[in-house]
């Protein structure tokens, strides 16, 4: 594990790109695993800012997001192909095709959804480097802490703590959606490199839970330890407990 403790927020964003950007420029296609949230956001900034200076392409670039909630459409404001839309795709030049979230709405079956998912990442080659942030909960993606956690790509049902913590994106948490559709962590441990980002003191808990010992499906990112190339980028708040 590659640990790198931050300032402040701006320089996680900063390094996080830099990142990113090291990835991109090294391979002459490059397949990403993405993350939503807040956390990436200044990253995302980052990462437009490059090309807009022309330092960085995003031609050659697939990507393949962790997860979305089940029965939103993708023009839903909520939706995570919607914040990935006015994050990063609508200000770069990736190609549409090139660009895979797991969305069911419209009652399609999430099995069949899920299925096709994994299936277009391992024709893509699977995931070069896979981004994530991290739920106040040790969750990744919406694989949340249990008895079990799944390997592939399924539909979940989000526990209460996920709720609340997301309601802030919507009117009224009775609008946040119960379900999600996420890759599994089998998914999400097959990626070549993983970096996880965490800023904040309300991270400190599950970063000292996920990353000072012990392994456990409890505390879902703890299992990002059995990495052998997993990059831990945390700011000085997230970091204090550590
Ligand atoms: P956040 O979400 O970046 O909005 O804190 C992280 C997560 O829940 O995985």
């Amino acid at each position: 594990m590659e640990i790198h403790i931050v300032n402040n927020y701006q320089e996680l964003s900063k390094k996080a790109a830099n990142i990113v950007a090291e990835e991109i420029d090294q391979k002459s296609r490059v397949v990403l695993g993405l993350a939503t949230g807040s956390t990436p956001e200044g990253m995302y900034a980052q990462l437009v800012k490059r090309y807009r200076d022309n330092k960085l392409d995003f031609d050659q670039v697939v990507t393949f997001n962790l997860d979305e909630y089940a029965g939103l459409s993708p023009d839903h404001p909520q939706s995570y192909y919607y914040y990935m839309r006015c994050n990063l795709f609508d200000h770069v030049n990736i190609k549409p095709d090139n660009i895979f979230v797991p969305s069911c709405f419209n009652n399609k079956d999430a099995g069949v959804v899920c299925g096709e998912y994994d299936r277009k990442i391992d024709q893509s080659g699977g995931i070069d480097l896979q981004v994530l942030g991290i739920g106040v909960n040790g969750h990744i993606g919406f694989n949340e802490p249990g008895q079990h956690l799944q390997t592939q790509t399924h539909l979940v049902d989000l526990v209460e703590e996920t709720i609340e913590a997301n309601s802030r994106f919507f009117d009224s948490i009775d609008q946040v959606p119960r379900q999600a559709v996420t890759m599994g962590v089998g998914s999400i441990m097959h990626s070549e490199k993983i970096m996880l980002m965490a800023n904040g003191k309300n991270k400190a808990r599950a970063i000292q839970e996920s990353f000072g010992g012990l392994v456990s499906t409890r505390v879902p990112a703890s299992l990002l330890q059995l990495h052998r190339n997993f990059i831990l980028l945390i700011d000085k708040e997230a970091a204090s407990l550590f």
